[in-house]
């Protein structure tokens, strides 16, 4: 019987097991909502993040500094936007297959950053100690969401969220310190003139009594001092005698103080290490995400904003200039924004119908100069730009007589291009051959075609390529004999080569996110009393797939 039970510590739920093999979309620029610099890395999705993160597996892997997400909290109440009242299950069925795509994107000195509530934390905990190891745990920040108390909460009134942050390998990954404030330096002065700048007063006993550094000391006036009851000094004798001669021990302006350390700002760490409490004064609350959103927004607010300065500190430990992060649960789009006035390489993905009325108007106006949240305190001034991309349909679906075929929606260049994830290609189609669609090594090509392949075709290929160079051709018949003809040259058919390696026909793994009616109720407390009348625009995602035949396909966005 015990030898039955496995060791494993392990949370399980049901469906646990059951994640779906997803299909490799393309991305499809919809430049009708693409701003600003056309040379840009930064890409706003539309889409659910399930398929949008496998797309962007292939080129992002590995890529990406640092994940921030902010996801439905399962706190069980509907949100203007979003559902946010999924059953325990379904949240964790949710998040874990996200967790592990997002674990891939992340670099080997990456980080993820995760807000979460009461509700679901420790569960999610267990949940990305399993996906990251849980050696790669960093710290649980609590972050003051609320001042003062919800005097209407049953229970208590939650005045923090948690924000779980894991590396991807801890044993590599430090934090960047924080600047010291105006304040924090204001304890730095120079009152003796000091020629190595600006010092601060620091004690000289140990909380922890050292017998070699208990001794009388005999200040400039000639007054004695010993350690404090029950401490001693922090350095032995011949060490303070040096700290004297060095004038590193000060005793005051009077001279007759008891003595105490100079501590040089010059000769102290860059910054402060990060705590683990932040409270609203360090990285705001959801009032003042409130108060910026309605700026945005001209007075109507997203429904469950984070504020800025809440991200620029996350974004201020976690990455440089120029590092590339990513927000999956984009929302109101608050970390593409404060990443984009910071300087950093910006993914952003949205489901809802929000990523047109509320990301890609915020994201316009930051180019644009926008001077709300964080703008003063890193000087802002505008500039670059944002691809919007959307997810293509499935590649296959069933006709009506139940047989999967090429989906209508897809161009001969889409189908290539999604035939080269497929199988593993980068779709690069060559100025001249047009057989060299995609590559896979140096010398290893695919082309992609819904023609018939007939034998002299293949040989008129076979005459074109070099020595060394191999070809699979994924065709929708060929010639019975094609097939061995050559052999640097496979050939496969379509669909058939695709069936059974990934679900097909499938757009909507939301666990219905979105689509609430219109009109529920928000009763979270920290957000009670706010009306955030925000009118969406129902029909845009409709319109999206319309025009798929004319836009540009997907290229590695960050090269
Ligand atoms: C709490 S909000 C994020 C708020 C955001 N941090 C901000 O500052 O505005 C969570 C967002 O995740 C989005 N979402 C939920 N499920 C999603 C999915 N499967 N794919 C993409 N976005 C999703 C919701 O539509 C919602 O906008």
């Amino acid at each position: 019987m015990a030898n039955n039970i496995s060791h494993k510590l392990e949370l399980t739920w049901v469906g646990k097991g059951e994640e779906p093999k997803l299909e490799p979309r393309i991305l499809i620029e919809n430049p009708d909502y693409s701003y600003g610099e056309n040379d840009t890395p930064n890409l706003l999705i539309h889409g659910d993040n399930l398929l949008a993160l496998k797309a962007l597996e292939q080129d992002y892997a590995g890529r990406v500094k640092c994940i921030y997400i902010d996801p439905p909290y399962n706190t069980g109440n509907a949100f203007e936007h979003y559902d946010d009242g999924l059953e325990h299950s379904q949240w964790l069925n949710l998040m874990y297959p996200r967790i592990k795509l997002l674990r891939n994107l992340l670099s080997e000195d990456g980080s993820i950053w995760i807000s979460i509530d009461d509700d679901e934390s420790h569960y999610l905990k267990v949940l990305c100690d399993e996906v990251f190891g849980r050696g790669n745990f960093v710290a649980n920040i609590v972050w003051q969401k609320k001042y003062g108390p919800a005097n209407d909460a049953k229970w208590f009134s939650d005045s923090h969220d948690h924000i779980l942050v894991y590396a991807k390998n801890k044993s590599i990954w430090r934090p960047n310190l924080i600047p010291r404030t105006e304040e924090q330096l204001r304890d730095y002065k120079n009152p003796d003139n000091d020629p190595r700048g600006p010092w601060r007063a620091s004690d000289l006993s140990a909380k922890t009594p050292s017998e070699s550094c208990m001794y009388s000391i005999k200040g400039p006036t000639g007054l004695d001092f010993s350690p404090p009851p029950t401490r001693s000094w922090i350095v032995s004798r011949e060490r303070f005698n040096e700290l004297i001669t060095d004038n590193r021990i000060w005793w005051g302006t009077s001279k007759t103080g008891r003595p105490m350390m100079k501590k040089f700002l010059s000769e102290v760490k860059g910054g402060i290490t990060p705590e683990t409490w932040w409270s609203r004064d360090v990285a705001a609350d959801n009032k003042i995400a409130k108060y910026e959103s309605k700026k945005i927004y001209n007075g109507d607010s997203f429904a469950t904003p984070k504020p800025e300065k809440l991200l620029e500190r996350i974004l201020m430990i976690a990455t440089n200039s120029g590092d590339a992060i990513l927000d999956s649960f984009l929302g109101s789009a608050t970390a593409i924004a404060v990443a984009h006035k910071m300087g950093r390489k910006w993914i952003g993905i949205e489901l809802g119908n929000h990523a047109y009325t509320h990301c890609y108007p915020r994201m316009q106006k930051v180019i644009d100069g926008e001077q709300g949240g964080i703008s003063k305190s890193v000087d802002w001034k505008g500039g670059g730009g944002f691809k919007f991309y959307t997810l293509t349909p499935s590649l296959l679906n069933q006709d009506g007589y139940g047989n999967w075929v090429i989906s209508k929606d897809y161009n001969a260049d889409m189908l290539a291009a999604a035939m080269a994830k497929h199988e593993g290609f980068r779709y690069q189609p060559d100025g001249q051959a047009y057989w060299k669609q995609g590559q896979s090594s140096e010398k290893d090509y695919l082309y992609t075609t819904t023609l018939f392949i007939t034998v002299e075709m293949l040989d008129r290929i076979h005459d074109e390529m070099r020595q060394q160079e191999s070809l699979l051709i994924c065709c929708k018949a060929f010639q019975p004999e094609c097939e061995n003809r050559y052999a640097n040259i496979s050939i496969k058919k379509i669909p058939h080569v695709l069936l059974g390696k990934c679900e097909f026909g499938k757009d909507d793994y939301s666990l219905n996110i979105i689509n609430l009616p219109e009109d529920e109720d928000r009763n979270e407390t920290e957000f009670a009393n706010e009306d955030p009348e925000v009118v969406e625009d129902m029909d845009v995602s409709k319109n999206n797939l319309k025009s798929v035949k004319s836009r540009t396909i997907q290229q590695s966005l960050f090269d």
